[in-house]
């Protein structure tokens, strides 16, 4: 098939590259996003190539139609930024990698959470230049604190082994509770209490108009004083004001995120050089018990190659038989 893969970066090549070494595929690699403007530029693609700040919208979906495009890969889980309905209308396939790599995500997450709790982000610096002092750098143990996991899926699953192994009581919710994780003696209970009784809380739900800000001012307000957030899933499940004003009155004691509302602007690129012109990540920024990682929770060998020999199977298998292997349906 021809595909056009938007959004590439030099290590996207590689991976794709290698997934399509026997070359059933011609994959043409652009830097630019897929947005209105370029969305001409698949004219001629059997199918498109995607990642999460491409624009799927109905506007792009009509233009690639018009354009012979019959496929979106999404090379990532979340699907978030798809109009399902619009693809639908135009026949256009939507397709996804389900699952690269948990381990990735829900390492990553585990990552932010021993950092924050234990200040390395802030002794890596002091050591560096000369300072080894230890106040300021108080942590506090995670074996025996409540963990509270929003989502109980692939990610929040292995999530929620690794707490189990840290010695951690885990709390969790979900509409579909799932018998692995009750079997690490995770309890599921309802999203109110798990706010009230956490001491950690991570997300790993999927960004629906259901969890659109599901941490918002009354869910703060309900959150044990000094509680720990870490959020490696989508950043509008968080409200950013909200969790602004948390962390300044001391009801967020630490906060972790590896996504955020409006990333789209900010993330993947260098803008060392650059004014950051949004005031609400900037003042994020300032915070000494927030700690951000700029949407690299996937980022390691192991997913890349899955996300690579995954979207090339998804191709393989729509050239094959008309239906890509993972599709995503309405
Ligand atoms: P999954 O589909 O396996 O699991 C999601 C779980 O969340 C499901 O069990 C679902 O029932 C549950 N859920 C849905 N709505 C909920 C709600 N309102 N409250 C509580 N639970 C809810 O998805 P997976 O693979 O575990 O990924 C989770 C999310 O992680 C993805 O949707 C994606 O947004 C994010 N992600 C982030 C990455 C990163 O690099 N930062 C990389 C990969 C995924």
């Amino acid at each position: 098939m021809r595909v056009t893969v938007f959004s590439t970066k030099p290590y996207d090549r590689t991976f794709l590259g290698a997934a399509n070494a026997a070359g059933a595929h011609e994959l043409r690699f652009l830097e630019a996003h897929l947005a209105p403007e370029t969305a001409a530029l698949a004219d001629g693609a059997d199918a498109v190539c995607v990642f999460v700040h491409d624009v799927v919208d109905a506007t792009v979906l009509a233009r690639l139609a018009e354009g012979g495009v019959r496929l979106v890969a999404l090379r990532a889980a979340g699907y978030n930024n798809v109009d399902l309905a619009a693809a639908a209308a135009h026949g256009i396939a939507i397709c996804r990698v389900p699952a690269y790599s948990p381990y990735a995500v829900a390492e990553h997450a585990m990552a932010l959470l021993l950092a924050l709790v234990r200040r390395t982000h802030r002794a890596w610096n002091r050591v560096r230049e000369g300072n080894f002092a230890l106040e300021g750098l108080l942590g506090v143990d995670l074996h025996g604190r409540t963990i509270g996991v929003v989502g109980t899926g692939r990610i929040g699953t292995v999530f929620c082994r690794i707490a189990a192994g840290f010695g951690m009581e885990i709390l969790a919710t979900d509409p579909f509770p799932n018998d692995e994780v009750r079997a690490l003696g995770g309890r599921y209970v309802p999203l109110d209490e798990l706010l009230e009784r956490s001491e950690i809380i991570v997300l790993h739900a999927p960004l629906t108009p259901d969890s659109y800000h599901l941490l918002d001012r009354e869910a703060f307000r309900r959150m044990r004083r000094g509680v720990t957030i870490v959020n490696t899933s989508r950043g509008a499940l968080i409200d950013t004001e909200a969790a602004i004003a948390a962390l300044k009155d001391g009801t967020i004691g630490r906060l972790g995120l590896d996504v955020y509302e409006e990333e789209e602007g900010l993330f993947f690129e260098d803008r060392s050089g650059s004014v950051i012109q949004d005031d609400l990540f900037a003042r994020l920024l300032t915070f000494p018990n927030v700690l951000i990682t700029a949407h690299q929770a996937f980022f390691t060998e192991d997913a890349l190659t899955r996300i690579g020999e995954t979207t090339i199977a998804n191709l393989d298998a729509y050239a094959r038989d008309g239906a890509p292997l993972h599709p995503v349906t309405g």
